[in-house]
């Protein structure tokens, strides 16, 4: 069958009504709403979202503090669905293909996506106006007034629409209530440790926020052989959880006498070889940077700031060797990276001898809620009561 006749034949073509989950405002609570959700453009798929976890970067962009608000919108970002109907020119995908939701997507064919050296393609990047990459009008309306999208994938609805480039396929039998974890969060922190940072064994580490981002930080650096991993939480219910990722010391900065930066210093004589900003408060990048060692110390910023995006760093800390990394989604190139690690974590469900060295990701949720209850979700990770919350979409 050639692609065009292929794509062609796509059955549903029609306007799908749905509920979705709407943010009316600025930090207000999601209102569940019928909403019209327009058939895919060319080069576009839609989904039918199964299920999708709430990342700290819904949160922050849903309070607007740092980010101009937006509204109405639909947020969500970590997902997983099922293709429901392929727009004209898409021959990569077809109805029934179970694919992860990409908030960068990968075009294949721009300078970053043919360079081997960036994730941050030119066509598909981060989406930060509401709008679909392709022709910036939305595809979700509500009685003929548009909705806006979030990173193009607004996956609090039970259909939407993405780019062929923002999906990324996964084997079938990979379970979507856990693998939607890598569609974000998870992915983001190991890309930062394996790809980023690059950490190496006996290394020390530092990681300043143990939410699933900066666990999953710890995960890959204990999967590398670091030989220290100390996690820094103002939290102190996540000193427990912690350990089962590879931290080896917590560290509360509340109960430290000085500053955490020098508590640091002291233990790991001059500082850590990697420090990992996994907050979005801008005040500790800063910190991160001063607690890594001078000479070759790296600090891997990956939070989203909640209030103010400026930094600010004594130039003497990079004079004297520092260096300051920014990531997105781990540095992973979504489409190409992807289904590795799905794959890696598949194969410790099908036959724990060929990987001998588990991915956790079930570990990370610690909570399933039912649509409806979407909110329950915001109120658990406000309230720091939550890792990741998976949110399942009616069948
Ligand atoms: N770069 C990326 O690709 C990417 C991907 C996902 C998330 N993010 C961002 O990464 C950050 C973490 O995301 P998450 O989903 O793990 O969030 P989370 O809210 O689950 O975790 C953040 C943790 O930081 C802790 N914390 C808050 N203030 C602190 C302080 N002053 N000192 C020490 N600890 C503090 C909290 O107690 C919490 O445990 C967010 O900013 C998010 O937007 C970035
Ligand atoms: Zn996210
Ligand atoms: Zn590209």
């Amino acid at each position: 069958m050639s692609s065009s006749s292929r794509s062609a034949s796509t059955k549903h073509q029609g306007v799908i009504t749905c509920k979705a989950a709407v943010a009316w405002g600025a930090g207000e609570a999601l209102v569940m709403e019928e909403v019209q959700v327009s058939p895919p453009q060319p080069m576009e798929i839609r989904l039918k979202v199964v299920c999708t976890s709430l990342c700290r970067s819904d949160i922050t962009s849903w309070l607007a503090q740092a980010q101009p608000p937006i509204f109405p919108r639909i947020f969500g970002h970590e997902a997983s669905g099922i293709v429901e109907s392929v727009g004209q020119g898409v021959t990569e995908f077809e109805e029934g293909d179970h694919v992860l939701t990409l908030f960068i997507g990968e075009c294949k064919r721009c300078r970053h996506c043919t360079s081997g050296k960036s994730n941050i393609c030119q066509v598909l990047g981060l989406e930060r106006r509401g709008v679909m990459h392709s022709d910036q009008e939305t595809r979700f309306s509500i009685k003929g007034k548009p909705i806006y999208h979030y990173c193009a994938v607004s996956s609090f609805s039970e259909y939407t629409v993405v780019h062929s480039g923002c999906a990324v396929k996964v084997s079938s039998i990979a379970p979507l209530e856990k693998v939607c974890l890598l569609s974000c969060g998870v992915a983001a922190g190991l890309g930062a440790a394996w790809k980023v940072a690059d950490v190496s064994e006996g290394s020390t580490v530092v990681i300043f926020g143990l939410g699933t981002v900066g666990l999953s930080v710890a995960q890959g650096a204990k999967m590398r052989g670091a030989s220290r991993i100390i996690g820094v939480d103002t939290n102190p219910e996540k000193s427990e959880k912690a350990k089962a990722f590879g931290i080896t010391d917590f560290i509360n900065p509340n109960d430290c006498n000085e500053p955490i930066q020098q508590v640091i210093k002291n233990i790991t004589d001059g500082g850590a070889d990697y420090s990992f900003e996994c907050i979005g408060d801008t005040g500790m990048i800063t910190t991160a940077l001063q607690s890594c060692c001078d000479g070759w110390g790296l600090a891997v910023t990956l939070g989203v700031p909640n209030t103010k995006p400026e930094i600010a760093a004594h130039y003497g800390l990079f004079l004297s060797g520092r260096t300051l990394r920014g990531s997105l989604l781990g540095g992973w190139k979504p489409k190409s990276d992807l289904p590795h690690l799905v794959d890696m974590y598949l194969r410790e469900v099908i036959d724990d001898l060929i990987v001998p060295q588990e991915l956790q990701i079930d570990e990370f949720i610690t909570h399933n809620l039912p649509f409806e209850e979407i909110n329950k979700a915001f109120d658990l990770m406000t309230a720091g009561k939550c890792l990741r919350c998976v949110i399942h979409m009616p069948n």
